[in-house]
């Protein structure tokens, strides 16, 4: 069976409240059960979220090297991945044990265990892109990026009202969006410029949706409808 890869963003582990911090993770938990019930393997690439930020911020005032800020927020992820891989391990599902460093051992992973858990790889992009890499690597036929916005909008919508929401569209438009060069370290755009390059490059389908909903990507791994934006 191909894998399902998934991007999850790091904000997500650290929803405001304590509560809805704790059901999110109890959800997630029982979502993954019920994956691994049906048979289906799955790849979490996880987001570093705030340590990330906090740590390039800290280290900031002292460097601007991009490739050692970067470095730090790849340890977030990891940190990241750890948690909920452990959380997942914690009731019995079938986890690796480790948390792999590239794309092409989380592959093989993935032919191993039902569910792997990775950060990310080396500077330069963010998971965005690490998950898409992995979908080549592990032929998987798209990647969900689950993030904390409920589509890919033409602006940001906080700033600006008449900012539409996309439910399909294709990567020239995303591009238009999010551009193509790297994005300073920490700094979280709704796709990693990098990870729209790779992915136009290699016609790789992306589904982008809110990950706090998990109903919403509960159905996108089912293959059924949900709410969010399709890039293909
Ligand atoms: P994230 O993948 O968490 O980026 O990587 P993000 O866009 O902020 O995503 P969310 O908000 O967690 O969902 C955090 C930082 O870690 C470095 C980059 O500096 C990135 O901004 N990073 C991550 C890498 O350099 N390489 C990687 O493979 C992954």
């Amino acid at each position: 069976m191909t894998a399902h890869i998934i991007a999850l963003g790091g904000s997500l582990l650290r929803p405001e409240e304590k509560e809805a911090r704790a059901a999110w993770l109890g959800q997630f938990r029982q979502m993954m059960v019920h994956f691994e019930g049906n048979g289906r393997r799955i790849a979490l690439v996880v987001g570093g979220g705030l340590p990330a930020r906090e740590g390039i911020e800290l280290a900031r005032h002292a460097t601007s090297d991009l490739d050692r800020l970067d470095t730090i927020g790849i340890a977030a992820t990891r940190l990241n991945a750890t948690i909920l891989q452990q959380l997942l391990l914690d009731i019995g599902c079938d986890v690796a044990p480790e948390i792999p460093t590239t794309t092409q051992e989380a592959a093989s992973l993935l032919d191993k265990y039902h569910i792997v858990l990775m950060g990310g790889t080396v500077p330069g992009h963010t998971t965005d892109a690490v998950a898409i890499a992995l979908a080549r690597d592990s032929s998987a036929s798209h990647v969900v990026i689950a993030t904390n916005v409920s589509h890919v909008y033409s602006k940001d919508p906080r700033d600006d009202p008449d900012a539409e929401a996309f439910t399909n569209m294709s990567f020239a438009q995303l591009v238009e969006i999010t551009g193509v060069e790297r994005a300073e370290p920490g700094v979280s755009a709704v796709i990693d410029p990098i990870a729209v390059g790779l992915a136009q490059s290699m016609a790789m389908r992306i589904a982008v949706l809110d990950g706090r909903e998990l109903s919403r990507l509960e159905a996108a791994i089912e293959g059924k409808e949900f709410e969010g934006t399709i890039i293909s």
